[in-house]
C-alpha cells in the first residue's frame, strides 16, 4: 500500500500514480480511490486485464462493469461507436453532474470487449471527480473498467484498508487516497430507453436532483419492496447487479424500519429474543474471528443509529440480563442522510469484527436516504417492519 498523496510529498505522489498507470497499461489490476468508493481497475480495452478484475473480486461474469474516463475525448475514442455523439438527452445531466457520482448507459463500440458489459449492447460510463482517479486514468490514457474494490458480496470499500482486508495478496497495488467523500456508489442512470428515464441504482446524485433537469421530471427509480411489488414504479430487473447478494458483512444485519415512537421497544424486544437464543447451547451466533472477538459469555450487539440522534439506552434491560451478558456498541452514523451514507460501509465493517449481530436504524427514503436504504436492505438478512 502506497502512502496517501499529500501536498508536501508531490514527487512521491506523482510516482505512485505513474506506477499504477504503468501497471494498468501492462494489463494488471490496481485499486484506486474515487469520490464514491474505491475501485478495482483494469484497462477497459484489454479483455485479459478485465478478466483479472472478475477473478480478483470473485465477481460473477454476468454482472457488467462501469468504465471510467477522464475526458469526453477518451469516451468518444474508445467507448462510443464511430461517429456517434453522446445521445442528446444526456446533455443536461452531464453538464450538471460530470465529473461526479453519476454513471450513464451509452451505446457501445464493438471495440469494447464483451467481458466488460457482460454481453450487453450498452456500456455504463462514469467520469469520476476524485483527483487521484482522474490523474490515474489520464496517465494510463485508456478508459478504466472498475467495479468497487471489495470481494464480491462484501460492503464496498471506502478506505484503502478495506481494500487491503478483502484483496490483499490478490492485487499488486492500492493507491491510498484516504476516506471516500461520498461513501456510496454512483447513481446508475438509463436514458437510452424511451422516457420516462430510470435510475437503476440510486447513489450520490439523487433522483430529486435529476428530476429538476429538463426532460428528467418523471424519472423513475427501480425499486422493489413488499408494498409496491405491483405498482407501476416496478420494472423488470434491468441491471444485472440487482439479483446478487450485496454489501454484506460477515455477521447478521437486522434493519429496523419502524416508526421512531416504537423504535426503542422494538429493538428491546429483539435484544431479549437474541439473549434467549444465545443462552441455548446450540446457538449459532458467532462473530467473525478477530483479535477483539467478544468472549463467548457476552452477547455483543452493534447498533448503527441514523435519525435518532441521542444514543438509545437499553442499560436497564441489559443490566438485568446475565448468562450471557449483553454489551451494546452504539455508532451515530451522522446528522444528515448524506453523512449516514458516507459512514455506513465503514461502520458495517467495523461492527463485524466486534459484534455477534448488527442492528441498523432505517432512514427516510428521500434524497441520499434512497441510496442508503437501497444498500442497507441488501445488507440485511432480516428487516423488522412496523407491526401496524
Ligand atoms: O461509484 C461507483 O459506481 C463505483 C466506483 C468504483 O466508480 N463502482 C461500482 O461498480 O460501484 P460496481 O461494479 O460495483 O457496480 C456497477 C453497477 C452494477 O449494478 C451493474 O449491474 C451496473 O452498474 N451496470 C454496469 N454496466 C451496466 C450495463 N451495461 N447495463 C446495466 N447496468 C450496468
Ligand atoms: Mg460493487
Amino acid at each position: 500500500v502506497l502512502e496517501p498523496p499529500s501536498n508536501d510529498n508531490e514527487r512521491n505522489d506523482h510516482s505512485s500514480v505513474a506506477l499504477a498507470a504503468a501497471l494498468i497499461r501492462a494489463g494488471r489490476v490496481v485499486a484506486f480511490p474515487t469520490e464514491t468508493v474505491y475501485g478495482l481497475g483494469a484497462d477497459a480495452t484489454n479483455e485479459a486485464a478485465v478478466k483479472r478484475v472478475f477473478e480478483a473480486k470473485g465477481r460473477p461474469s454476468d454482472n457488467p462493469l462501469i468504465v471510467h474516463v477522464s475526458s469526453l475525448d477518451m469516451l468518444s475514442t474508445h467507448l462510443l461507436p464511430q461517429n456517434t455523439p453522446i445521445p442528446s438527452q444526456y446533455s443536461n445531466v452531464l453538464a450538471s453532474h460530470w465529473p461526479g457520482p453519476l454513471t450513464i448507459l451509452l451505446p457501445k463500440s464493438d471495440a469494447v470487449p464483451p467481458v466488460v458489459t457482460a454481453g450487453h449492447d450498452s456500456v455504463a460510463v462514469r467520469m469520476p471527480s476524485h483527483p487521484v482517479a482522474r490523474a490515474l486514468i489520464a496517465k494510463a490514457n485508456v478508459p478504466i473498467a472498475a467495479p468497487s474494490a471489495n470481494t464480491s458480496t462484501r460492503p464496498s470499500p471506502t478506505q484503502a484498508s478495506h481494500v487491503h482486508q478483502d484483496l490483499s495478496g490478490r492485487i499488486l497495488l492500492i493507491l491510498d487516497g484516504g476516506s471516500c467523500e461520498g461513501g456510496l456508489e454512483s447513481t446508475v442512470l438509463d436514458a437510452l430507453r424511451p422516457p420516462p428515464y430510470v435510475v437503476l441504482r440510486p447513489g450520490g446524485v439523487t433522483v430529486e436532483m435529476l428530476r429538476k433537469l429538463d426532460g428528467f421530471k418523471d424519472t423513475l427509480v427501480f425499486k422493489k419492496t413488499k408494498e409496491n411489488e405491483t405498482s407501476s414504479e416496478v420494472l423488470a430487473p434491468v441491471t444485472p447487479g440487482m439479483k446478487y447478494k450485496h454489501y454484506s458483512p460477515r455477521i447478521p444485519v437486522i434493519l429496523f424500519e419502524v416508526d421512531q415512537s416504537v423504535l426503542h421497544s422494538t429493538i428491546q424486544t429483539r435484544i431479549l429474543r437474541l439473549h434467549a437464543e444465545k443462552s441455548k447451547p446450540s446457538s449459532t451466533l458467532t462473530p467473525h474471528q478477530s483479535s477483539s472477538t467478544p468472549a463467548p459469555e457476552t452477547l455483543t450487539i452493534g447498533l448503527l443509529q441514523t435519525e435518532t440522534q441521542m444514543p438509545l439506552d437499553f442499560s436497564l434491560t441489559t443490566d438485568t440480563l446475565t448468562h450471557p451478558r449483553i454489551r451494546i456498541i452504539h455508532r451515530l452514523l451522522g446528522s444528515s442522510r448524506a453523512e449516514v451514507g458516507r459512514n455506513l460501509f465503514a461502520a458495517l465493517r467495523e461492527m463485524e469484527t466486534e459484534c455477534h449481530v448488527c442492528f441498523v436504524e432505517g432512514v427516510r427514503e428521500v434524497e441520499e436516504g434512497l441510496a442508503v436504504m437501497n444498500r442497507v436492505r441488501k445488507a440485511a438478512g432480516e428487516i423488522v417492519y412496523d407491526s401496524k
